[in-house]
């Protein structure tokens, strides 16, 4: 059987990519959200996944406001990623792990989880940032399965229903008759918000005490109502949705327990709060 060893949550930004392009990682604005990367590629490095299970939201590239679904489970053999309009140069294709994205999908549907199923999709910066950031030089070298989750427009999922939805996901993973390891990752936040009365909204206080909550307690966001979260964490902040349906894929299967590989938290990256958590999955813990 596959085995899952671990996730990362990181946020996705796309000034990170201009500044990637640009080569100004190491400048003192971009270097204290740079700087928090190394130790989670050397873990990787170690750790070797073959492939990766994205769950980000699509910011308009693949699905617009006319047609939004809650959740979607990209099933292609190549992801396109597209200009979107910030500036940043567009980055190779990303092969397909289509195996996978149709055992996750027979097990969602099956757990009655109707998701919209993508054999064509376009990949945007919530997708593809991440895995530029984990790994930076040459050819992406894991295969992909974006799972999508409307975090954008309402009516969003319930963070409980999210964090079912991950749970069900990491069951997927489990039981993928495959000798392949997988990592999950989870893009977007922390606390942002770019529109409205409360744009440059930052919650330092509550992104701390989500990111603490993914390593002893990880229900500890699905107490919270959509409103309550985008209350404390902006209307765009409510993206860390995508990061607890990564933490709950670690609790599927036997011996749940998780170890910190490293984290981070930097302030501000364009209007965001930026964060970073690898966790390892750790066998007979939990
Ligand atoms: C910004 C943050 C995001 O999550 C995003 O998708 C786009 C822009 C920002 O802070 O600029
Ligand atoms: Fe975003």
């Amino acid at each position: 059987m596959a085995q899952l060893i671990g996730c990362i949550g990181t946020s996705h930004i796309p000034a990170i990519g201009g500044a990637i392009h640009k080569g100004i990682q190491q400048e003192p604005y971009w270097k204290p959200f740079f700087d928090g990367f190394p130790p989670v590629r050397e873990w990787l490095g170690q750790a070797r996944p073959d492939v990766v299970v994205v769950f980000y939201n699509d910011h308009g590239l693949n699905f617009f406001l006319d047609k939004m679904p809650t959740f979607a489970v990209g099933a292609a053999s190549q992801y396109n990623n597209a200009d979107e309009g910030w500036g940043i140069p567009t980055l190779p294709p990303f092969k397909g792990e289509v195996d996978l994205s149709w055992q996750i999908i027979n097990t969602l549907v099956e757990k009655e989880f109707d998701v919209v199923t993508c054999q064509e999709m376009l990949v945007d910066h919530a997708c593809t940032l991440p895995l530029k950031l984990l790994w930076p030089e040459g050819p992406c070298p894991v295969t992909v399965v974006p799972v999508c989750i409307n975090t954008v427009q309402f009516p969003l999922p319930k963070a409980s229903r999210v964090y079912a939805m991950g749970r069900a996901v990491g069951e997927a993973i489990a039981a993928w008759d495959s000798s392949k390891t997988v990592a999950v990752i989870g893009s977007g936040g922390l606390s942002h918000q770019l529109d409205g009365e409360r744009a440059g909204f930052i919650n330092k206080a509550f992104d701390l005490q989500f990111m603490e909550s993914l390593l002893t307690n990880p229900e500890w966001a699905t107490q919270y109502s959509i409103h309550e979260l985008v209350e404390k964490s902006g209307t765009q902040g409510v993206e860390l949705l995508n990061w607890l349906a990564m933490r709950a894929a670690l609790t599927a299967g036997a011996g749940a327990g998780v170890r910190k590989v490293h984290s981070n938290y930097h302030i501000p990256i364009s209007n965001t709060a930026t964060g970073l958590l690898a966790l390892e999955k750790v066998a007979g813990l939990g």
